[in-house]
């Protein structure tokens, strides 16, 4: 009798123990999970795929910048969704040559060579690579995406029903089409910087004015005194530019834990 008239009460302390201990454990406030430098190891056996984070019923489809999995900040920044939570997959979008300069700093020559090489239908298919591992190998079916630049742009390319992807984050998408903005169907979050050449202002106000047409959920967020690259490969001796990619990469999770 004792029990059943204290069982609401214990109830309801164990509810609020249960959602105080979730917030405490909440990963977008604490700031020791975003790894900035490291020794994170490519191994020959995870050459065309980086795994990384723990078993989950979530994923998160990595897609990288033009310098690849290869480059250690993407599997730093890969290992950090890992530790929020998530089963992460970066696959290999180059082949194992990826690009040695940024899409901006490259001439038009350069520019050219390297796109023609990495053609939407290629980077598709390298991509459909890290999908099907993530569906008929690990069987996960709640997978988010999340691009950086080059990366970014197919993040709203996969960010489809048809495609087995339910929400999507870019940071600095570029040579982002109209037509692969208004074609998702799913809550799309991205991240500008102030200072980006291949997304000035009149581009963003352009990507803004799609997104809303979308009618999906969505947000864009603008980081100041930062430039192209900055989710990936920020100074993070600039406090500016600290604070923004760790806000950015917060605001992935945040996006994902909400809408995946
Ligand atoms: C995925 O499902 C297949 C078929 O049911 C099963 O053989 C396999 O062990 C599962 N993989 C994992 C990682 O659970
Ligand atoms: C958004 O939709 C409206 C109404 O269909 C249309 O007039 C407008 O051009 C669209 N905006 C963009 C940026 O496509
Ligand atoms: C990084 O930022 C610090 C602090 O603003 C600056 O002193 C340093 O020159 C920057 N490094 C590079 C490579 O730009």
């Amino acid at each position: 009798m004792l029990g059943s008239k204290f069982l609401p009460v214990l109830w309801s302390l164990g509810f609020y123990l249960a959602t105080a201990t979730s917030q405490q454990d909440c990963p977008v406030t604490d700031l020791s999970i975003i790894a900035h430098d490291g020794d994170e190891e490519l191994t020959p056996d995870l050459v065309t795929l980086y795994v990384t984070g723990k078993p989950s019923d979530k994923a998160v489809l990595y897609l990288t910048d033009v310098y690849g999995i290869q480059l250690l900040q993407n599997r730093l920044l890969a290992d950090s969704f890992g530790r929020a939570g998530y089963f992460v997959v970066a696959p290999d979008l180059f082949n194992g040559t990826p690009s040695t300069l940024d899409l901006n700093e490259m001439s038009r020559s350069q520019l050219e060579s390297f796109l023609a090489a990495a053609t939407p239908e290629e980077t598709d298919a390298l991509i459909s690579t890290g999908v099907d591992y993530l569906r008929n190998v690990q069987n996960i079916t709640r997978i988010a995406t999340t691009g950086y630049c080059f990366g970014g742009r197919y993040a709203f390319r996969w960010l489809s029903e048809e495609k087995g992807l339910k929400v999507g984050f870019a940071a600095h998408p570029s040579n982002l089409q109209d037509s692969e903005i208004s074609a998702i169907t799913g809550a799309v979050g991205v991240a500008a910087a102030d200072a980006d050449g291949m997304m000035p202002p009149e581009r963003r106000s352009q990507i803004e004015a799609l997104l809303l047409n979308t009618t999906q959920a969505y947000t864009l967020s603008l980081y100041g005194s930062v430039s192209h690259g900055f989710g990936v490969r920020a100074n993070i001796s600039d406090p500016r530019q600290k604070f923004g990619k760790e806000q950015a990469f917060f605001q992935a999770v945040r996006w994902f834990d909400t809408w995946l």
